[in-house]
């Protein structure tokens, strides 16, 4: 177990630059109270509570598909873990787009609830409702490449950034993000060479996802780091456990032993 010994704040994520000789920030989605558990045990900077708890969790088909008050929820059973790694909570779709006040308030739910920063997607566009969430005094991460809240826009779920003018405006967005205050940005499905290249202009730490490794650091979704899923993963995905055969063998022994009349046993009885 590699439990660490100090907790993780915003000012030392936005430090955490490789090419100044950090170690790669290590960013994991949890959506619980005992998983939180398990990767601030195992020692990760950053437990994001993802919108794709909207997917991982409710089974939903996009991320567009989760409100505030969900966020809020997963957030609170996170942050009751009270772990040394930071807690961010991901803005749903819609709870940033309206006015400059809603925007402040549904943010300041997800702080209230036990996370120390708010994740959000989009570049330029977004760059003045993330000012006023910075003047609530709310750290913002910023998301870009593929943004699966705007997956109508998008048209799907796809890498962005491969043609040069897509990259270029890729990379002002980077930029506008870190002008307007953000402490780190999540690069998500861009080529490798892009990736590279917003890194090394940026002072603040990137974190990819489907991105490569010349990143500040990488984020990964929970389920997918388990194996929890028996389905086609993406290219990025590397499963550290097949969580998903491990578990039905799991329910399967306990269903027989049921069934055989070996559980439970007098050991397992109270007299
Ligand atoms: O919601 C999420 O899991 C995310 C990560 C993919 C970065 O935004």
């Amino acid at each position: 177990m590699s439990e660490r010994d100090h907790i993780i704040t915003v000012p030392l994520i936005t430090s955490n630059k490789v090419s100044n000789g950090s170690s790669p920030l290590v960013m994991v989605t949890g959506y619980d109270y005992p998983t939180a558990q398990i990767l601030d045990q195992a020692g990760v900077d950053i437990i994001l509570v993802g919108d794709s708890l909207s997917n991982v969790v409710m089974g939903n088909s996009n991320t567009a598909d989760i409100s505030v008050k969900e966020i809020v929820h997963h957030v609170k059973a996170v942050s009751n873990a009270n772990t040394k790694a930071l807690v961010v909570g991901d803005m749903p779709w819609l709870s940033y787009h309206l006015s400059y006040k809603n925007t402040v308030i549904n943010a300041s739910k997800i702080i209230k609830a036990g996370a120390k920063a708010v994740k959000l997607e989009g570049g330029k566009k977004r760059v003045d409702h993330i000012k006023a969430i910075l003047d609530a005094e709310i750290p913002v991460m910023g998301h870009l490449g593929l943004t699966p809240q705007s997956f109508n826009v998008l048209g799907g779920f796809k890498v962005q950034g491969k043609l040069e003018a897509q990259a270029e405006i890729l990379i002002q967005d980077a930029h506008a993000l870190e002008e307007v205050g953000c402490f780190s940005i999540v690069l998500e499905a861009i080529p490798r060479s892009l990736a590279n290249t917003v890194t090394n202009t940026l002072k603040i730490p990137t974190i990819g996802i489907g991105a490569g490794p010349d990143c500040d650091g990488q984020v990964i979704v929970f389920h997918d780091l388990l194996g929890f899923f028996n389905k086609s993963k993406a290219k990025f995905v590397r499963p550290y456990l097949d969580f998903n055969k491990l578990a039905t063998e799991a329910v399967e022994k306990f269903i027989k032993d049921v069934k055989d009349h070996d559980y439970p046993n007098d050991s397992e009885s109270y007299h």
